[in-house]
């Protein structure tokens, strides 16, 4: 249904890199577009503003959007659904995010995906972008109904969790996205050289006698990956990249002009294998987190643009899936309400510029799915992130809004909340802090 309401965003720093532009402004939005944005107190005597969001000290920003994310329903609904992982993001700053494919049943099938669109529709609180399976049932073996699945809008296709290990039935994957002009996106991991490694493989996990998953596995498929994406040209995105040797790759397949792209995780940028010492299994990630050097290598390549953007890997796992034995543990950790303040932290520290930063979470996902979103520019939907940079909050389990709690960083104080986060014009979430919020008291007048 389309929103007629008005909505004014007043008072805030509007950054948008998509149109250089980064000044006080304020946002006129109107039938869920961006109708104009202009000097602070431009639209005071504009009629017909239901609601006005005051955004004073506050940074205004094209939609967020992340491409990782896991949302477990339909088939693991005791983890998350599409319902409580779409709050989840809004609480987290996210106007879009596109859900990954291996639920029970797997997406590799026009139905299931006509499923999510329709869940996604009914009770998602933000845009949702369902991911197909490369193959069927993530075997690794037979092609998933890829033309069905592109129908019903797919945008990429992905197996991640698992590798595709047959570099035959990749190579037609790809075939098959370049037809149909979608990326495929990797997860690069040689399971066979991976075995039974639940850590970095590093003198660590000799150490505390936990067998290890070597940097080599990473670089392994993502030499391949680049090499298929040579021989097909199909654009191949690199999901949660982890090492300082697939970044050397993924380097010099750019410089060559193939169309490759990747992403870095929240986690990969902040932590390390040293967090594996107390054998917590929230700090269970795959792949897993790697050393100080591979994490400064991360780091240093989001900042120059080599991983082309941010995304979550959001994660989540019940307790029995955590609440066991560091080998037996699932993988992955909840991201969506965390990656503002963790990812900000770099540009605070001078790591990462403002406008990378932005761009990474904004812009450069909405490129790869090929989104009409991203920006702020006038008469794009109205999707829109504010947040406060300074204000400093705790993330305590009261705060979390997804079905499962498997974070570290429960308890941890972080610089960075979102003030509110509006999707199509519509105010999907805003934080406690109502004054920043009124319906417009001259709204009659
Ligand atoms: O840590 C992870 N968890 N990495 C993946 O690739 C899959 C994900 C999951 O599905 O839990």
């Amino acid at each position: 249904m389309p929103n007629t309401q008005k909505l004014l965003i007043q008072g805030g720093r509007v950054i948008d890199p998509s149109s250089n532009f980064d000044q006080d402004a304020d946002i006129l939005v109107e039938n869920g577009v961006i109708a104009a944005i202009d000097k602070p107190g431009s639209f005071a005597n504009t009629p017909g503003i239901a609601e006005i969001l005051n955004a004073k000290g506050a940074w205004v920003m094209p939609g967020f959007i992340d491409i990782h994310v896991h949302l477990r329903e339909p088939g693991f609904e005791y983890k998350e659904t599409i319902e409580t992982g779409t709050k989840a993001a809004v609480a987290g700053g996210f106007t879009s995010i596109a859900c990954m494919a291996n639920t029970q049943p797997v997406n590799d099938n026009a139905a299931v995906t006509s499923f999510i669109r329709e869940r996604a529709r009914q009770y998602g609180a933000c845009r949702v972008y369902p991911i197909g399976a490369v193959t069927r049932g993530l075997k690794g073996t037979e092609l998933a109904e890829i033309g069905g699945m592109v129908e019903e809008g797919v945008r990429a296709l992905s197996d991640d969790g698992l590798p595709v290990m047959n570099s035959y039935v990749m190579r037609k994957a790809m075939d098959y996205a370049k037809a149909f002009a979608i990326p495929i996106i990797s997860h690069a991991e040689d399971a066979s050289l991976v075995g039974q490694g639940v850590m970095n493989e590093s003198a660590l996990s000799t150490e505390l006698g936990l067998r290890g998953n070597p940097a080599a596995a990473e670089e392994i498929m993502v030499a391949r990956d680049i090499a298929l994406c040579r021989l097909t040209r199909c654009p191949v995105h690199f999901a949660h990249i982890s090492t300082a040797l697939a970044i050397d790759h993924i380097k010099r397949a750019k410089e060559a002009g193939l169309p490759i792209t990747a992403e870095a995780s929240p986690h990969h940028l902040t932590l390390t294998e040293e967090n594996i010492r107390g054998y917590d299994t929230r700090f269970k990630v795959c792949p897993p987190l790697r050393s100080h050097e591979d994490m400064l290598a991360v780091r240093k390549a989001l900042a120059d643009g080599t991983l082309d953007l941010i995304a979550s890997d959001h994660a989540p796992h019940g307790v029995i899936d955590k609440f066991v034995e560091f080998d037996q543990a699932s993988n992955g950790l909840i991201g969506l309400q965390t990656t503002i303040p963790l990812t900000l932290f770099l540009v605070k520290e001078g790591q990462l510029s403002l406008s990378r930063w932005i761009e990474s979470l904004t812009s450069k996902p909405a490129k790869l799915l090929g989104l009409p979103l991203g920006t702020l520019k006038k008469g794009a939907p109205a999707d829109i992130t504010i947040i406060d940079p300074e204000r400093k909050w705790i993330f305590t389990e009261e705060r979390i809004v997804s079905k499962s709690r498997n974070s570290p960083y429960v308890g941890h104080s972080l610089q960075g909340e979102v003030v509110a986060t509006v999707v199509e014009g519509k105010i999907r979430f805003k934080s406690e802090d109502s004054g920043r919020h009124s319906p417009n008291p001259r709204k009659h007048s």
